[in-house]
């Protein structure tokens, strides 16, 4: 079985072709990220209108990857939220067309099921069950997953997410959007321990978390000692090392209320080397193991949208012609597989 897969619920248009038994066939990605640097962040207008420019070339360009025709394709599948509601319009739109038009089934696919399953993408796949930190530019979350759909959600950001925490202390150092690559390299050349900044709720139970005071302490640090490049290194060290901290210790704690041995990182955040290492360490520590996909799967893609495509298609696409996106959908809502 086939499945396009289409994501447009951000600032990337991302087209890919799986197949459940060659794999993926086909990964085309294009980053709007140029269009949004010169206002620091994603303008939602602009981001619908470049992927109504880029998402049919990009379709386009996946078919001819894969060597296939519109007949070789079994179902067609799109991101339909949470997102930006314009540019989830438009992956949305143009996928039910594609899907009408080559009279095969439709698949609404969920953005944070995509970043959860994007490791199964890899060579060693993990079982189930696993404990997931979802952790990406909009959602920092614990998630107990037995099964296909069987999402628990453990806890999650009160406030911003780790990715925005990244971002936006990037900024306030300087760096442009989106920052938080660019922070987590700066941050090598920075001495561990110069600064120490808090280790968010880690001092009562529970897993939720808060990052929006990080971004307020490393503003407040930065005006008082940042002038120099190596102080500003530093900075970015000890914040980048906050938030590892931060998210292994709650990580820790959900292996432990949960007894699961497996921990799957997933979203934008996940390809950062200091926290993969950290959460491979404490893994290694506790006899269990940590997943995680590529860099590129990390961060927005088709890839892992077709991937899903094809396991959803297992309970049914719908053949209807209306159109409809969820900008806020909680992963606990989607249907579970037998
Ligand atoms: N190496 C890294 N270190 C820290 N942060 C990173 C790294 N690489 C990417 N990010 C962050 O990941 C985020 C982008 O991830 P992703 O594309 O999954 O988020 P999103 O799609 O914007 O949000 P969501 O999936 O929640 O809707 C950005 O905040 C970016 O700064
Ligand atoms: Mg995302």
């Amino acid at each position: 079985m086939r499945v396009l897969g289409i994501e447009t619920s951000c600032d990337e248009t991302g087209v890919a072709i799986y197949d459940t038994q060659k794999g993926l066939l086909a990964n085309q990605l294009y980053s709007q990220i140029k269009l949004h640097a010169d206002y620091g962040g994603v303008v939602p207008e602009l981001a619908s209108r470049d992927h109504v420019r880029k998402t049919v070339p990009l379709i386009q360009a996946a078919l001819h990857e894969a060597g296939l025709q519109q007949g070789d394709i079994d179902g067609v599948a799109y991101t339909a939220g949470p997102g930006l509601v314009g540019a989830l319009l438009v992956g949305a739109t143009v996928g039910r067309a594609l899907a009408f038009a080559w009279n095969v089934p439709a698949i609404p696919v969920h953005h944070m099921e995509g970043h959860l399953l994007a490791p199964m993408l890899e060579a060693s796949p993990p079982d189930f069950p696993f404990v997931a930190l979802l952790v990406s530019g909009g959602h920092t979350q614990l998630i107990s997953v037995t099964g296909i759909g069987e999402y628990r959600l453990l806890g999650e950001s009160v406030d911003d997410a780790a990715g925005e925490a990244f971002d936006k202390t990037a900024k306030l150092l300087g760096l442009d959007y989106p920052g938080g690559p660019l922070l987590s390299k700066m941050a090598q050349h920075g001495q561990a321990g110069r600064f120490t900044f808090p280790r968010p709720m880690t001092d009562r139970p529970g897993l939720d978390f808060s990052f929006s005071g990080l971004k307020t302490f490393a503003a407040n640090t930065i005006r008082e000692y940042g002038k120099d490049a190596q102080t500003q290194a530093d900075i970015a060290r000890a914040f980048e090392d906050a938030v590892v901290d931060t998210l292994a210790i709650k990580c820790r704690r959900a292996l432990d209320e949960t007894g699961f041995t497996r921990l799957v990182m997933a979203g934008g955040v996940s390809a950062n080397n200091t926290l993969r290492q950290r959460l491979s360490d404490i893994m290694a520590k506790r006899g269990g193991a940590v997943f995680y996909a590529r860099p590129e799967f990390c961060t927005d893609n088709g890839a892992m949208i077709a991937y899903v495509g094809t396991i959803r298609l297992k309970c049914g696409g719908t053949q209807t012609l209306g159109v409809s996106v969820r900008p806020r959908w909680p992963l606990a809502e989607l249907p579970t597989i037998e």
